[in-house]
């Protein structure tokens, strides 16, 4: 696939639901994204020709059907890892998503790891995945949880970072490659070279990160890195945590089970090998399978077209939105500073009403907190609206966003 604006526009017809209608019989204008992606044919037939040709549980029986699912499982896994430049699989997890990625880090790791007095270090604009979870385990623990603040400009004051690592308390440092509300991508080698010359672990939150860019985990050097299928035009129910196999094997499983397991006696179990010591029971076989037809895909056009066709929606998007009256949007004014992320208020229109009104030109937006709810209160405000772009955005739809949004600002005479 070449990495013209038409080939962009011609991939939309694997994606069925971009033809429906919505509301009055509008065009559906599907611009959010960051919540969750659409799904190509491929990705759903692949699920389909699973349930219909080769469901069996995996890494279990020695029949047919069973060699061919585990086979299709592992090669997802082995799909991953080439994707992310991760020379060795046995370092990719699947979880059900980022949260449940974070929250195994949080009970494995930081249960054995983290004790009271130490220090985790996160930002003000995480998603609650990325706050909770540090929250009772720092709670449970009597340690202390920590932020880095963000400036006006949505980026992060780095030198926060430096002053919490003077201390030597610091255990982990935990932050979003790219904030799912201000789009801002974090200045990811340079936290993890402060981190590293200290010898602080850093976690690494990809739900907005791993869709959009090419992302090199090799390069990257951290220590661990999360990431959902379903934000990536993958099935909701499967997502990948990655870390270092010296750190995964020091660490506790999470989950007891089937297939954990090397031996399990009265009293005692001895656990398996990685990756399979962190996949207790059934895992979702079928949506794993259909997560490597999405990566096919993504591969195919290349993730820097990706980024590259996403920065102009979002240029596009942000030199018209400006112009519309009574809008106030946050974050960086510069692109390439950020992923393909807008968020907006008007004034004191509450963005339930602004989404409620567009949605009925079929433009579907998020509004509300986007699980954010420390970044909106730095924000000042309890909601924003956001639009958020992907690989069958247009030009178009955004036309379609805007005239939607001034005639936001004529309903309420802004
Ligand atoms: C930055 C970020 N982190 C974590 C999550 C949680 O992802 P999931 O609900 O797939 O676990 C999201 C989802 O919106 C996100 O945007």
């Amino acid at each position: 696939m070449q990495a013209t604006t038409s080939s962009f526009e011609n991939l939309r017809n694997d994606f069925p639901i971009l033809n429906r209608r919505v509301r009055d019989n509008k065009k559906l204008v599907y611009l959010d994204n960051a919540a969750t992606t659409q799904k190509p044919n491929q990705v759903i037939d692949a699920i389909s020709d699973y349930y219909k040709n080769h469901n069996s549980n995996i890494h279990r029986a020695v029949h047919a059907l069973a060699e061919e699912s585990t086979e299709a499982f592992e090669e997802t896994r082995d799909k991953v890892a080439k994707f992310l430049n991760v020379e060795d699989s046995r370092e990719i997890i699947f979880v059900r998503g980022t949260t449940e990625g974070i929250n195994l880090v949080a009970y494995a790791w930081g249960r054995d790891n983290v004790k009271e007095g130490d220090i985790i270090v996160t930002t003000e604009y995480e998603h609650h995945s990325n706050i909770v979870p540090w929250q009772l385990l720092t709670q449970e623990k009597k340690a202390q949880l920590k932020y880095i603040d963000i400036d006006d400009n949505g980026e992060l004051m780095l030198e926060q970072l430096d002053d919490y690592l003077s201390t030597g308390k610091v255990k982990l440092v935990t932050f979003s490659h790219m904030s799912n509300v201000l789009g801002t991508i974090s200045p990811v080698k340079e936290i993890v070279s402060k981190c590293r010359s200290v010898g602080v672990k850093v976690l690494i939150d990809g739900a907005q990160s791993v869709p959009h860019m090419k992302i090199d985990l090799t390069d990257l050097n951290s220590d661990f890195y999360v990431f959902s299928a379903h934000k990536m035009l993958g099935p909701t129910g499967v997502g990948v945590l990655w870390a270092k196999k010296e750190i995964l094997e020091k660490m506790s499983p999470f989950l007891g089970g089937g297939d954990m397991i090397r031996e399990v006696h009265k009293y005692e179990t001895t656990w398996n090998d990685l990756p399979y010591k962190f996949e207790a029971g059934t895992p979702n076989i079928a949506d794993v399978i259909g997560f490597a037809k999405a990566i096919e895909y993504l591969e195919k056009i290349g993730m820097d077209n990706i980024r590259n066709h996403e920065l102009e929606l979002t240029k596009y998007a942000l030199d018209e939105m400006k112009k519309v009256p009574g809008i106030t949007l946050y974050g960086t004014k510069e692109p390439e500073k950020r992923g393909g992320v807008v968020s907006f208020n008007f004034n004191d229109v509450h963005p339930h009403d602004v989404g409620t009104i567009i949605d009925k030109e079929g433009v579907a937006i998020r509004s509300g907190h986007h699980c954010a709810q420390v970044l909106m209160e730095k924000l000042n405000v309890a909601a924003t609206n956001r639009a958020s772009f992907y690989i069958y955005n247009t030009k178009e739809e955004i036309d379609v966003l805007i005239s939607s949004l001034r005639h936001v600002a004529k309903v309420f005479k802004l």
